[in-house]
């Protein structure tokens, strides 16, 4: 089997309502190697598991996580939004994901969404989450906030991280040494070859986003990027598949 990782982005967020427990679970069971998923912190300090500041529009109430309380975001139904079949579903910790991933082989892609609200002393409770369960070796966090990677790199350099961009930058693979970072989470469409060879001779992996065309995901296996971020992990997982048979 071909060693690129598949990760489901949100969990299988193609199938299910994004960042929540039933679409990690599917994405596992539609081949991911690997999970992405967004943290962010609520009022009282919790680490929970949304893609956006607010809740409103996968749980159609009103407030941002920063001035809700975790006890609040927990009662909230994450899944309705998406359909009926998954009314009930909750936004989950970032804790009840490590708990259930410590029992699998997953790869964990903590995106910490703290570019927008700076979410002060994130990076070690997200660290301290990790290292309490012993997955310091299969985790990389993420984040479009550079400077928060390098708070992490500085906490526990034991664990990988990721630049997460959009744009077009210059000799990326340079700067993602610069500071400390193991791998570039870019923008798929800013992906060439020359760079993910440059990339892999530097020893920094590729992990493109957010790749749900086949094709697409058979030109950046070819490049030689480490991993996948896909909302359709069962989509990679065939690609993958077919580069072996
Ligand atoms: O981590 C890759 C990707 O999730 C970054 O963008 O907005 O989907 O969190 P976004
Ligand atoms: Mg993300």
């Amino acid at each position: 089997m071909n060693s690129v990782i598949n990760y489901a982005h949100r969990g299988a967020s193609g199938h299910c309502p994004e960042n929540t427990m039933v679409a990690f679970r599917r994405g596992l069971e539609l081949g991911a190697t690997g999970i992405e998923t967004d943290v962010q912190m609520s009022k009282d300090g919790a680490l929970v598991l949304i893609h956006d500041e607010s809740v409103q529009r996968t749980t159609g109430q009103h407030g941002e996580i920063s001035q809700l309380h975790s006890d609040e975001i927990r009662r909230l139904d994450a899944g309705s939004w998406y359909s009926q079949e998954f009314a009930g579903e909750r936004i989950p910790t970032l804790d009840e994901l490590l708990d259930w991933a410590a029992s699998t082989e997953l790869t964990l892609n903590l995106e910490l969404k703290n570019n927008i609200e700076p979410y002060t002393g994130m990076e070690e409770k997200v660290i301290e989450a990790v290292r309490a369960r012993g997955l310091e070796e299969r985790t990389i966090i993420s984040s479009f906030n550079h400077y928060s990677l390098v708070t992490c790199k500085r906490i526990a350099p034991e664990i990988r991280t990721g630049i997460l961009y959009v744009e077009n930058l210059v000799d990326p693979w340079n700067y993602a040494r610069n500071i400390g970072a193991e791998a570039l989470h870019p923008y798929h469409l800013t992906m060439e070859s020359f760079i993910v060879r440059h990339a892999n001779a530097a020893g920094i992996m590729s992990n493109p986003f957010t790749i749900n065309d086949p094709e697409r995901m058979q030109q950046l296996i070819d490049m030689g990027c480490a991993g996948i971020i896909t909302d359709y992990p069962d989509r990679l997982d065939e690609v993958l598949r077919s580069v072996v048979a």
